[in-house]
């Protein structure tokens, strides 16, 4: 393959000084299931995270999040490390089954957890951002259908409102749903990710009552007269064909594009679905009816509701084939993997695959491509009526190695971070208008069915005393994050 030599960047090399302009955001982000732990504390019930994490080889290792990184009870302290490290803003979430235990009646002991985080950030001179749901479910609301089943989107409005009536006096920036992709195709398709089912169409049935939940919490919040920035966070592909000559490929990439970033695209910022979507799901369907059948009247008007920002996470670069290749040379076919068989996330994708292109890759086996970030970006700003754009989450595992005085040296990290931090800005100078960048990880976390051995954080945590150690990487992006300029 020749896409490693053709994947040019138009960003400035390293080496290059690199200034972003005056009121850029830089942050780092969280997920509430990831960092808190206190899992059956507070009033907090469990969520299909906990109940997957329990299923024998869901998880690698068996790992789960009854007490991750601790965070809620060292919640202080984690808003003074992100002080030490001039963190502009702090991207949380807010676990729905600690706000709403079991999806139902609000519980007092979780709101007041989120308002004293909030205040404490404030005082901390850190701008807060909720975002509403990642991930934890309230199992008891997957216990009647979760997301396939159309009243959790209502339910998710009850729990929104909740929150936003305690917090929404001191939170400007709120994302309703992050990376629902992962929610509705991982969860309800492939079963990568709780609730761990495996059942085809599903997936944009849930898709589409994921995207149901977040134009009702926009549109509710507008009748409201919100001031707050109101958005919603995808991780979106650039989805080029693993070989651009083969027409094999070339139409695996359209299926991606289709699956991957139109699903949610189109309708929240077109108001209508692709018009291929139908085609290539023609058939499938999931209780005896297609996807579109659970689409009502007035849904896309809803979910079209105008955003003020659109949050994007950008991980990795991915070359769709539509060909057969050699197991051993798919991404991600040399990373210890959870042992329960999974599907593809891909309903009516037929055969697709992810071959490697001889890109470097991270921990995960996923591919760096910078350049990647640049094209999407320059593609939202060109394809759509997009709103500004903030990188709510980008960054990398690597295996980190803690040196015998305790500092973790991850120049790998560091290398990612300021690279895409490169193709952000060449974006930027090609017109796009985007305003933030946060890096995922604040902290080492649990890496959902990876556990806890993939470390994302640009903070160490030692899992045995939960002690916090910033990388090398944290001390450069605190650089950064001062003086708004990326000098190597
Ligand atoms: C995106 C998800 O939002 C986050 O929870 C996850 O840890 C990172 N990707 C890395 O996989």
């Amino acid at each position: 393959m020749t896409t490693t030599e053709s994947a040019t960047s138009t960003a400035a090399a390293p080496g290059a000084e690199v200034r972003f302009p005056p009121g850029f955001l830089w942050g780092a982000a969280t997920a509430s299931y990831q960092i808190e732990g206190a899992a059956a504390e507070g009033g907090r019930t469990p969520s299909i995270w906990d109940t997957f994490a329990r299923v024998p080889g869901a998880v690698v290792g068996g790992d789960n999040g009854d007490v991750a990184c601790d965070h809620y009870y060292r919640m202080p302290d984690d808003v003074a490390l992100m002080a030490s490290l001039n963190l502009g803003a702090y991207r949380f979430s807010t676990a729905w089954p600690r706000v709403r235990p079991d999806g139902g009646a609000p519980n007092q002991a979780g709101i007041d957890f989120y308002s004293r985080l909030v205040d404490q950030l404030l005082g901390a001179g850190i701008t807060p951002w909720v975002t509403l749901y990642h991930w934890d479910l309230p199992q008891a609301l997957e216990d009647e259908g979760g997301w396939t089943n159309r009243d959790t989107a209502y339910r998710f409005a009850e729990y929104a409102l909740t929150l936003y009536d305690a917090l929404g006096d001191r939170v400007p920036y709120w994302t309703t749903m992050n990376e629902p992709w992962c929610s509705a195709f991982l969860g309800y398709t492939g079963g990568q990710h709780a609730p761990g089912r495996q059942e085809g169409v599903a997936g944009l049935v849930a898709a589409h009552h994921l995207m149901l939940g977040h134009g009702l919490v926009v549109d509710e919040l507008r009748r409201r007269g919100s001031t707050a920035d109101l958005g919603i966070t995808l991780n979106l592909t650039v989805a080029d064909p693993f070989d651009p000559t083969e027409p094999a490929d070339v139409d695996a990439a359209h299926r991606v594009d289709h699956l991957w970033n139109r699903v949610f695209l189109d309708p929240i910022l077109r108001g209508s679905y692709a018009e291929e979507l139908p085609t290539i799901t023609a058939g499938l369907t999931w209780q005896g009816r297609a996807w579109e059948d659970f689409v009502q009247d007035g849904d896309l008007a809803l979910i079209s509701t105008p955003l003020d920002v659109l949050g994007v996470n950008y991980y990795h670069g991915d070359g769709a084939s539509g060909r057969p290749h050699p197991a051993d040379d798919l991404l991600g076919s040399r990373v210890e993997a959870p042992s329960r068989s999974v599907r593809s996330p891909f309903p009516g994708g037929g055969d697709l695959s992810f071959p490697r292109r001889g890109y470097p890759v991270t921990g995960l086996d996923w591919e760096v491509q910078p350049e990647g970030l640049t094209r999407l970006l320059v593609r939202l700003h060109e394809d759509y009526d997009v709103p500004p754009i903030y990188i709510t989450e980008n960054g990398a595992a690597y295996d980190d190695a803690v040196s015998p005085d305790g500092s973790v040296h991850d120049p790998e990290r560091w290398g990612y971070i300021g690279s895409h931090l490169r193709a952000v800005h060449a974006a930027m100078a090609a017109g796009v208008d985007v305003r933030g960048y946060f890096a995922w990880s604040l902290l080492d976390n649990f890496e959902w069915a990876f556990g806890y051995g993939q470390r994302f954080g640009i903070v160490h945590v030692d899992y045995e005393t939960l002690r916090r150690t910033p990388k090398t990487s944290a001390l450069r992006y605190a650089d950064v994050a001062a003086t708004s300029t990326l000098v190597d």
